[in-house]
């Protein structure tokens, strides 16, 4: 009934990541309501600083009913903007934006910005101006999941990992690029790009200078595309500082590889930073005009509303509140993250060092019966439907070591994280029992029934503290 592009399963729908929403869906966590459901730690959304935004909002009724500073409706104006291009305010505050984020140590031109709708859209548009279908993209891996979906599955694009791994903190060496690059030689795949995501979805982590200096050598010999996945720019919260890739290739000795900047292409979008996913804010900044127009033409695909365009440039003109919300929002995922370690920390679990994002990428290759991927997805079984938190196993971001999670941490408030960790504690100290007992692994009638008792211990809990 389908076409094959629409059946085509490279989409990814069915990876660990996505089914362990759908569980969650069935059973939600809530405080009051369903204290004993699943907690979803496997969603990558900030919900942190809506009392900043709502703030705003209230007193600028105006921005919300469509009317400009003299009160005057713009609601036809709006009604009828249809010009793929954006609108001129917008883009000229978004790119003041992009700077501020940056330290103000790069320069955007409102003329080489594309908008899309979300860096979902961006990447795909992105990937479909620079590979044919059969060509291939160069993927540190872990990589955020969706990749598979928004590189590939539309554009018939390739998508060779770089294996990247524990042994150095998952960075890329140049000797991971050279393998990949020789890997997809061999499978006969041209390489026409590596595509980075800085800060990093999983690992919380921002790329060094040298890191970024080695993957433009490498763009530059292998005369290829760099593209730089940045929509976790604005959630840097503890040193080193975020480096972007234009600021690392403006560097002194890379300066006047003119022809390398035409090949640097940044995808951002307000999802991530401003927790606004819903408004569906994304962007392709390029400084090779080929690329922006192509770009542009195929924007028609997914626009930005004009609404909303409209919303954010007035939002993005008060820079006091710009900067009040990025330096506060910073402070709050900086708390919520250490309160995640450290929560960890108490049951025998390290994290990966990390200064970025919303999320940890967690250690717990110890908890496996063995090193295996099987194990991995055992455990994972047990920490969503016994456990009841929904975090993310390393094998749907195509980590090549079993036994690394991904644990969410802002799409929740400080009590529903402190339940969690309660969780976490109960359930290693429980293993930990029946590993003694010589039980050979988990009774799960003892584990079920156990569960059920934290989950209404949990709930006296909280009745207590309020
Ligand atoms: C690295 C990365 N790129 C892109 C996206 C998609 O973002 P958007 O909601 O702007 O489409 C995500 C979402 O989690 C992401 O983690």
């Amino acid at each position: 009934m389908l076409s094959s592009r629409a059946s085509c399963n490279s989409h990814g729908q069915d990876s660990s990541y996505f089914m362990g929403w759908q569980v969650y869906e069935k059973n939600p966590f809530d405080e009051v309501e369903n204290p004993a459901g699943i907690i979803q730690m496997g969603l990558a959304e900030n919900q942190l600083s809506f009392d900043l935004v709502e703030p705003w909002l209230r007193i600028n009724p105006d921005v919300m009913g469509l009317k400009n500073k003299d009160g005057e409706s713009v609601f036809r104006d709006l009604a009828l903007f249809q010009d793929y291009h954006g609108m001129p305010a917008f883009k000229n505050e978004l790119v003041e934006y992009m700077a501020k984020i940056r330290g103000n140590k790069v320069k955007f031109d409102p003329k080489n910005l594309v908008l899309a709708a979300g860096a979902t859209a961006a990447n795909e548009t992105l990937i479909f101006c620079l590979a044919d279908p059969g060509e291939a993209i160069l993927l540190p891996t872990p990589y955020y999941p969706g990749f598979d979906r928004d590189l590939r599955w539309r554009t018939g694009v390739k998508i060779v990992p770089i294996h990247c791994t524990s042994s150095n903190g998952f960075r890329i060496s140049m000797f991971a690029l050279e393998e990949a690059y020789e890997r997809a030689q061999k499978l006969n795949l041209r390489v026409k790009g590596v595509l980075i995501t800085n800060p990093s979805n999983p690992l919380g982590t921002t790329m060094t200078k040298d890191e970024l200096e080695n993957l433009i050598s490498f763009a530059i010999d292998k005369n290829i595309h760099l593209i730089s996945d940045e929509v976790f720019s604005g959630t840097v919260f503890d040193s080193p500082c975020f480096i972007s890739i234009i600021e690392a290739a403006m560097g002194s000795n890379l300066k006047r590889n003119t022809d390398l900047l035409s090949r640097i292409h940044i995808v951002y979008s307000l999802s991530k930073d401003l927790g606004l996913p819903g408004f569906r804010v994304g962007m392709i900044y390029s400084n090779n005009h080929t690329v922006v127009n192509a770009a542009t033409k195929m924007s028609s695909f997914g626009l930005v509303s004009s609404q909303t365009q409209y919303l954010l440039s007035y939002m993005f003109a008060n820079k006091k509140f710009t900067s009040k919300y990025m330096k506060e929002n910073q402070k709050r995922l900086k708390r919520m993250k250490e309160m995640l370690v450290s929560g960890l920390k108490r049951s025998g679990i390290n994290c990966l060092k990390s200064n970025a994002g919303l999320f940890c990428w967690v250690d717990m290759r110890h908890m496996l019966s063995s090193n295996t991927f099987e194990a991995e997805t055992d455990l994972w079984k047990k920490i969503l439907y016994q456990v009841r938190l929904n975090i993310s196993p390393g094998s749907s971001f195509h980590c090549n070591e079993p036994g690394w999670f991904r644990v969410c941490f802002a799409n929740m408030n400080q009590s529903t994280l402190q339940v969690a960790l309660r969780r976490i504690k109960n359930f290693v100290e429980h293993s930990r029992f029946n590993y003694q007992q010589n039980m050979g692994g988990f009774s799960r009638r003892l584990l079920s029934n156990w569960v059920r008792k934290l989950s209404s211990e949990d709930h006296r809990e909280e009745q207590e503290r309020y």
